[in-house]
């Protein structure tokens, strides 16, 4: 497979680090982006690695996978910034989830007995001991989860590093080239239709977020089952006093939303972000802003002094079953990497490691096997 020609859809992490993995292996890869490469989720994301707060006792697979790739960050992020000259933020101070009012407590006890079930590497804190931990914390936060394990990067920097590691090996970016049709011949892909006209591939990767869905030339069957889930956020400048380390998460039995706060080392706090089943709606909201910013100061009463510097919407590539997409579909040489969901940064390195290998072998590997197309036609 090495010296055929491999076309990516889409330029979001996933796309260029599959695009990466493939060029760095000596393969001849071009990526198709609709707009700029790294603006789509990718760019919207708050960069949590967070397989620990965010697991769910119905989603053991995603969870494992979701372990795998953290496992794999350190040296991902090696390798990375080695080939790019560049840092890309990641910090390895872990998540803590914290509970405030006295009805947050139940919630907070059920998370942390779901995790202990699962053997997942947890921490019960009082509120004193979170408070030395993170001295910004409200004098209200009655007990913590310390998610140690639980680490970050910067999405957007990483995006601009993974572009600049795909260019660099000699893959071909053609940005603001949209694919308007995915070329399917005899049940074979055989390349897709962009402005320019038709270009050939031996392989197609539809890596194309939460439009991946939208892209036509597909048989119905086959269409993708993502969908645009909708995130406010906005990010706050950090001061002195209120320096937060580590990532901090709210569980809220009650009004506000629970909300996430995430340090960065360049002093920004990204604060989200909403959950909306508004199809492809991106607009801004008072209630939106309001909840984030009522969230965030509750968890940390110092925010209200903070200057707001940044507010933006995204668009999560939500699947079926909240899992990522990944691998081949009854289209010969079409292949999807797509429906991250949540977890897309977290799960970058896996996906663009695997997929990278599949093309390369042929071999789809025990890692991404339980999260092909087929899944969703089986039940
Ligand atoms: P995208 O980054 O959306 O890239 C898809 C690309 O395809 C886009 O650039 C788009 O322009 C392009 N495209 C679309 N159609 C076409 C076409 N026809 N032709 C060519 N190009 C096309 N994940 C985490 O792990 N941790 C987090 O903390 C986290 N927080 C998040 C917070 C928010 C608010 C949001 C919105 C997401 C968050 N995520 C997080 C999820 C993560 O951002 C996504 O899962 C991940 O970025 C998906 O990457 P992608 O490359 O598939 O999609
Ligand atoms: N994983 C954080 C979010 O999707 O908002």
């Amino acid at each position: 497979m090495k010296n055929n020609k491999i076309i990516i859809i889409g330029g979001g992490v996933i796309g260029l680090g599959i695009g990466w993995q493939l060029a760095k292996a000596g393969a001849a890869v071009t990526i198709y982006e609709r707009g700029q490469a790294g603006r789509g989720a990718s760019w919207a994301a708050a960069g949590m690695l967070g397989p620990i707060a965010e697991a769910h006792i119905d989603e053991l697979d995603l969870l494992k996978l979701s372990n795998q790739s953290l496992a794999r960050y350190p040296e991902w992020v090696d390798e990375l910034e080695t080939e790019t000259e560049m840092r890309i933020g990641y910090r390895a101070e872990g998540t803590l989830i914290i509970g405030i009012e006295p009805d947050d407590i139940y919630q907070l006890r059920h998370t942390y007995a779901l995790q202990q079930d699962l053997g997942l590497n947890v921490e019960w804190l009082s509120g004193e001991e979170a408070r030395e931990i993170e001295g910004a914390l409200s004098p209200y936060v009655t007990a913590a989860i310390r998610c140690e394990t639980d680490h970050q990067v910067d999405n957007r920097l990483m995006a601009q590093a993974l572009q600049r590691a795909y260019q660099r090996r000699g893959g071909v970016l053609h940005q603001n080239s949209a694919v308007e049709r995915i070329v399917i011949e005899n049940g074979t892909a055989t390349g897709v239709q962009t402005q320019d006209g038709f270009q050939g591939a031996d392989v197609c990767i539809l890596a194309a977020g939460c439009w991946s869905g939208q892209i036509s030339g597909l048989p119905d069957t086959i269409i993708p089952p993502v969908r645009p889930v909708k995130g406010q956020m906005l990010a706050l400048q950090m001061r002195e006093g209120i320096m937060i380390k580590n990532v901090i998460r709210t569980v809220k039995a009650r009004y506000p939303m629970p909300v996430y706060l995430v340090p960065r080392t360049d002093g920004r706090l990204i604060v989200g972000a909403t959950t909306e089943e508004l199809g492809f709606d991106t607009d801004l909201t008072v209630r939106g802003i309001y909840e984030l910013l009522h969230g965030a100061c509750e968890a940390v009463p110092g925010v209200y002094e903070l200057p707001v510097i940044e507010t933006w919407t995204g668009l999560r590539p939500g699947s079926n079953d909240n899992a990522p997409i990944l691998g081949k579909t009854p289209v010969e040489n079409l292949i999807y990497a797509t429906g991250h969901y949540r977890n897309g940064i977290l799960l970058t390195p896996i996906t663009a490691y695997e997929i990278a290998e599949l093309i390369l072998t042929g071999e789809t590997s025990e890692a991404i096997a339980p999260f092909q197309l087929d899944r969703f036609s089986k039940s």
